[in-house]
């Protein structure tokens, strides 16, 4: 979705609620793969800066950690140039459009069953057995290698399995209406019949492809491997958290677990190799009576308010009305219970929602983990830094709402490389990911930037007088709280972030902020260096997109000490524009029109090729154009130049904001690779370890379908992927496609 939900309001329709996935870094696979390039004679940008200058010593070798199935070296081509293919025209057509010499394929929509015995997904709102099936809103996404042992491999190239995230639903008033034959009820109480379907199409799903003799991809419908996790999936709560009282729910008193994971957006690929995925805009699912507030009469109410939950609020879906069991209760936060510590309502259950979850994708029967001691927000990917032998490990993080912060979690324990292929991801995840620095980013105007450590050993911290905090716990469970004690700089939402493999920079996605102004309300922010841009966006015949309409894409290097640097140096990669707002203080990156974009949200590297591949989730630029991937291959951080942008306040004085704007991108390092259908998002990436076979999704087209027309399809606003093709009924699917080249190379030359 792509509008942004506020920090003391929920707009539950709001796009701090969609999303997707993101490519992380692995850096035994980047090794491999670098290495693998050095060979085939890419661009060298990669290897070169990982191993130096390329060396046929290198040439055959396999001298990286031991991997199950080493796979057949792949064919040389040496005449491959990244982003040599034709850049592909912005686009309203219901379809997607890649360059010419590629395909993409749908291979796994809404609704697909995930096991033999469920039946073909009719797509006409009678379908049910969603735990079995196909989420919605497909969004980030991992590839997970399989041998032909049935075991994890770094290297294979036609099995693997796909996490994804299935982060929500396309709904209005209440109801996700795609589902329900007639649109489903608007009103409450909502059906438990319908409530049930809503609840299981979020969570995640793991699902088996395999690329066929012929070179067609697909899922197996009937892979053991397949499984769901839904919202009502057993969850277990690890690090500072677990046991801890602010966890403490009728549903485990003991504070050691919860209901299943919610809101799923970006995601992340451990070193270690299990799967990371963020609860982004969780706070929409659960209610809160009207006097709740002088119900709970303790802070609660403070941190509550600072997650955007209001008494009164009502939830997005209704669910907690379906019926006076457990599972449906859940979703009433409000204190109804007697007890002192909450072991006889769910008062504590949106402390149990808001972490990066980590998943064993190789073995359904591994409880997933929320790992508290990386915060509680509004989680979007989660991203390692280079993994080196010896150095602690690094995690970036964003909270994606208008003025939250970009975080790091730095792990106490030392990356031991043999960890790489672990006897058990899950304990390896309690290894590195329950003990550790959390750190909030402060940027600051001379294109510099400072980590702050959010602990009790903290002054700041201490002092805060809007929150006391108790103990470590307290702060990782409201990380917002304690970032606004430290005064860590306000951002334009940060969606996903990536760590470019060539260098090591971490590169973040701030998809646009609309509360961006000259003259700030008290909900509003004044623009700062890092996020400088105050401007007016005309929509068709609306003029009254202001702020930072567009986004822009930034980038920190970390100083010496790597992953554990307690500061950096920044500056702005993209600024996303129309081509037509050239010559001004919009289009600061000059993009022409084989190059413009508008609220840069899914971000991801290729281990493979070095791309930065850039997805959006737009509502800006959507009267010209659906929303996009890019392909581009940066430069640095200090690349381009300073610049000073100048500002009139309404009072006459002047406003002057330095930034650091990135060298323009040339035709050749930035170019539009994909168009998607009407009213969707881009969303998701993952790759073949050769670069061959690109995954991708595509969530909720045909959105801005208005509820009323759910009995004619010629009103829907999309009918992908039923027109291209896919599956049956014309309602329109979230759905994971494959891009592959005719010529057989790697995605994106
Ligand atoms: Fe999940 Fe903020 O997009
Ligand atoms: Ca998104
Ligand atoms: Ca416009
Ligand atoms: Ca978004």
């Amino acid at each position: 979705m792509t509008q942004s939900k506020d920090i003391i309001s929920v707009n539950f329709n709001d796009e701090d609620s969609n999303t997707s996935a993101n490519p992380t870094f692995d850096s035994v696979l980047t090794a491999r793969l670098s290495r693998r390039n050095i060979l085939r004679g890419s661009i060298g940008s990669v290897a070169t800066a990982v191993f130096g200058a390329p060396t046929l010593s290198a040439c055959g070798s396999d001298d990286d950690a031991p991997a199950p199935a080493p796979a057949p070296a792949p064919a040389p081509s040496p005449v491959e140039k990244l982003l040599s293919f034709a850049a592909v025209a912005k686009s309203l057509e219901d379809k997607v459009t890649v360059p010419a010499g590629y395909t993409a394929s749908i291979i796994y929509a809404l609704g697909d069953p995930l096991r033999a015995t469920t039946a073909d997904y009719k797509n006409d709102g009678s379908d049910a057995d969603f735990e079995n099936r196909a989420g919605d809103h497909h969004d980030g996404m991992e590839w997970f290698g399989l041998g032909a042992d049935g075991k994890a491999s770094l290297t294979s190239n036609d099995r693997g399995l796909l996490a994804m995230n299935h982060e929500a639903t396309t709904d209005q008033k209440l109801s996700s209406f795609f589902l329900h034959a007639d649109g489903g009820k608007s009103t409450l109480p909502r059906p438990a019949a319908e409530v049930d379907k809503e609840v299981n199409i979020h969570g995640i799903s793991v699902v088996e492809v395999k690329k066929a003799a012929d070179g067609k991809w697909s899922y197996i419908k009937d892979s053991a491997f397949n499984f769901r996790l839904t919202p009502w999936s057993d969850v277990e709560l690890s690090g500072p958290l677990r046991g801890h009282a602010l966890a403490k729910t009728k549903y485990s008193v003991d504070a050691v677990k919860t209901r299943g994971t919610i809101n799923n957006c970006g995601t992340g690929k451990s070193p270690w190799g299990s799967f990371l995925t963020g609860e982004e805009n969780w706070v929409g699912y659960f209610s809160r009576s009207a006097a709740d507030d002088a119900a709970r009469g303790d802070k609660s109410v403070v941190a509550l308010k600072r997650y955007g939950s209001s008494q009164g609020g009502a939830s997005r879906h209704g669910w907690e009305t379906a019926g006076t069991e457990d599972k449906y209760q859940r979703f009433n936060s409000s204190k109804t219970g007697t007890s002192a510590d909450g072991s006889d309502d769910y008062r504590n259950e949106l402390n149990t929602m808001g972490y990066i979850v980590e998943v064993d994708a190789f073995d359904k029967s591994k409880a997933a983990k929320k790992r508290s001691a990386l915060g509680r927000f509004a989680h979007e990917s989660a991203v390692f830094g280079k993994a080196e032998a010896g150095k602690p490990l690094a995690v970036y993080m964003g909270d994606d709402s208008r003025g939250e912060y970009i975080y790091k979690f730095v792990s106490a324990a030392n990356w031991d490389a043999a960890d790489a292929t672990p006897v058990s991801r899950i304990a390896t995840g309690d290894k590195y990911l329950d003990n550790g620095k959390l750190y909030v980013a402060k940027f600051n105007a001379d294109g510099k930037g400072e980590w702050i450590e959010l602990a009790m050993s903290n002054a700041a911290i201490i002092a805060y007088a809007a929150y006391k905090f108790a103990d470590q716990a307290d702060i990782c469970v409201n990380t917002r709280l304690a970032a606004d004690a430290v005064g860590a700089t306000k951002m334009d939402r940060p969606e996903w972030c990536s760590v470019n493999p060539a260098n090591g920079e971490v590169y973040y996605a701030l998809t646009n902020n609309t509360s961006r102004r000259v003259d700030p309300s008290s909900s509003q922010f004044a623009p700062d260096s890092a996020n400088p841009r105050v401007y007016k966006d005309i929509k068709g015949a609306d003029a009254s997109q202001e702020g930072n309409p567009n986004g822009h894409i930034l980038r920190l290097k970390e100083d010496a000490a790597g992953s554990a640097a307690l500061g950096f140096s920044w500056d702005v990669y993209l600024f996303g524009a129309e081509a037509s707002a050239s010559g001004s203080a919009i289009n600061l990156s000059n993009l022409t029109g084989d190059q413009d974009f508008s609220s840069p949200d899914g971000l991801a590297f290729s281990p493979s090729t070095g791309i930065c591949w850039i997805q959006t989730d737009d509502g800006a630029y959507t009267d010209v154009t659906n929303c996009m991937m890019l392909a581009a291959l940066p430069g640095k951080v200090g690349d381009g130049a300073k610049k000073t942008l100048s500002y009139t306040k309404a009072d006459g004085s002047k406003l002057s904001v330095d930034t650091y704007v990135g060298k323009a991108p040339a035709v050749d390092t930035l170019k539009r690779f994909l168009v998607g259908p009407a009213a969707c998002e881009i969303t998701g990436l993952a790759e073949t370890p050769d670069g061959k076979a690109l995954f991708i999704n595509i969530q909720h087209p045909g959105e801005t379908t208005a509820m009323a027309n759910i009995a004619d399809p010629t009103k829907f606003t999309s009918q992908w992927p039923s027109n291209a093709g896919y599956g049956a009924g014309k309602r329109p699917r979230s759905a994971t496609i494959v891009i592959t080249k005719t010529d057989g190379g790697r995605i994106g030359s």
